[in-house]
């Protein structure tokens, strides 16, 4: 019995996201730890020389001493851990997974033909592409003059991030548009570690082992890109986050809100940041974070945006999309799912409750129908999710003709699961 490439598929994506998360926890909860510690340090009396600080920690039932050196202690320890895999793998498990979701997926998911009617491999090279030219911008920039001034530098990234968040929702479409100025952010930080803090911590380990005092000016730079990975943290896994609720992505002002959520990084970070520095708890923080999100709701719902009706059935389908329209079969097919979905999935709803076609999916024209043709396959043919709790009473028979209709074109092998 061979799963039919969709199973295949998806449970690849699963495993894909899978380890992206951890990866991302991994990383994350790492960089946070750091972050913590640097700003808890306290002196003490008997430090030894070139020791900044020490902390007292205690977890997991026993009692940990950390010092931090700060430019270098004076000899090399035997054994040194380093932390660099927990971000190379988040940041190869995320390419992994835009090559699934968006590159293979790009018909469905990266190209709206309605702001650029471009090739796949068009798309996948602006993609692609564009996180590499994003790095290489950002790494000049930090290599400038600005660099002398941290707040400036800070605040043209800011600004720099948006315009690339708005340059991205002029070509993708919106779903693609926030999660690809995520990977943009994310990259910026992944490669932050690998080449520039890496290698300066190298140096310093050379140095140390050839007994030449070290350069503290390579701490100092490895300093800077870690402020910036440390704000642009919590707006990066927002991002990511951020295709899975429509409201967020299906709004003409999703660049800005993406601004917004870049501002909250900073704010939460500050709060947690002058906590553990000691500084105090600054709860004004807190009502900037929640008027900032209030914000964001006002935004989402001023500029929702799909197509109409008449627009979705007069758009052009594509090749594949074409092909499940003509499949026999289709016309039962859409009839049943008019029926049986579009009650919640329309531009306007009709089920009590429901204000928003659930996750921006739109089943109401035949065009919207042929356009999510895996979509029911996975959720209303070959699993029983949708309709939710089957309230709308789709019958095993339109179910059963839905996956023969699917595989018609799926190309997909007998499966040997259900009929
Ligand atoms: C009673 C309202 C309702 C009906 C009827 C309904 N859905 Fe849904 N649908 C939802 C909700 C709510 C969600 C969001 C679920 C979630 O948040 O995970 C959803 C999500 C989806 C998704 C997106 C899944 C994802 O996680 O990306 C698809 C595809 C879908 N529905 C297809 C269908 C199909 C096909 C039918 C008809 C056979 C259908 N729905 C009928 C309410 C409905």
């Amino acid at each position: 019995m061979i799963p039919d490439s969709v199973i295949i598929w998806e449970w690849l994506a699963f495993a894909v996201r899978w380890t992206h998360v951890i990866t991302a926890i991994a990383w994350i909860g790492s960089s946070f730890y750091f972050i913590a510690l640097d700003l808890s340090l306290r002196k003490a009396p008997d430090l030894p020389p070139g020791a900044y600080g020490e902390e007292w920690q205690v977890h997991g039932g026993g009692f940990y001493h950390i010092r931090k050196f700060l430019v270098a202690p004076e000899r090399m320890p035997e054994h040194l851990t380093w932390f660099k895999w927990e971000s190379y793998s988040t940041w190869l498990s995320g390419a992994a997974l835009l090559a699934v979701t968006y590159w293979a997926g790009a018909n469905l998911f990266l190209i709206d033909p309605q702001k650029a009617d471009l090739a796949i491999w068009q798309a996948v090279a602006i993609s692609g592409g564009s996180l590499a030219v994003g790095w290489l911008i950002y790494d000049r920039l930090c290599k400038s003059r600005l660099g002398e001034h941290p707040t400036a530098l800070m605040l043209l990234l800011f600004v720099a991030l948006v315009a690339m968040g708005w340059a991205y929702d002029q070509i993708f479409t919106g779903r693609a548009a926030l999660l690809h100025l995520g990977a943009f952010t994310a990259t910026i930080m992944t490669a932050n570690v690998f080449f520039i803090i890496m290698p300066n911590q190298r140096i310093v380990v050379a140095d140390l082992k050839a007994g030449r005092a070290a350069d503290p000016k390579y701490g100092k730079i490895a300093k800077l890109r870690s402020t910036h990975n440390n704000y642009l943290t919590l707006p990066v896994v927002f991002l990511m986050l951020s295709n899975h609720y429509p409201l967020a992505f299906a709004s003409e002002y999703n660049w800005l809100i993406a601004a917004l959520i870049f501002l909250m990084g900073v704010t939460i970070r500050h709060f947690f940041n002058s906590m553990h520095a000691g500084k105090g708890q600054l709860w004004w923080t807190w009502a900037v974070t929640a008027m900032l999100f209030v914000g964001i709701m006002w935004l989402s719902a001023l500029g929702l945006n799909h197509d109409s009706y008449e627009e979705s059935q007069a758009r052009a389908l594509t090749q594949v999309e074409q092909r499940f329209a003509d499949a026999e079969g289709f016309d039962a097919v859409s009839r049943s799912v008019a029926g049986r979905c579009a009650m919640c999935h329309a531009r306007e709803p009709s089920w009590e409750g429901i204000h928003h076609a659930p996750k921006g999916v739109l089943l109401e024209t035949p065009a919207d129908i042929a356009r999510s043709a895996k979509e029911i396959y996975v959720q209303a043919g070959l699993t029983n999710a949708m309709p939710p709790a089957n309230l709308s009473g789709m019958t095993q028979d339109e179910r059963v003709a839905i996956i023969r209709w699917f595989r018609q074109v799926g190309g997909v092998g007998v499966a040997g699961l259900r009929p």
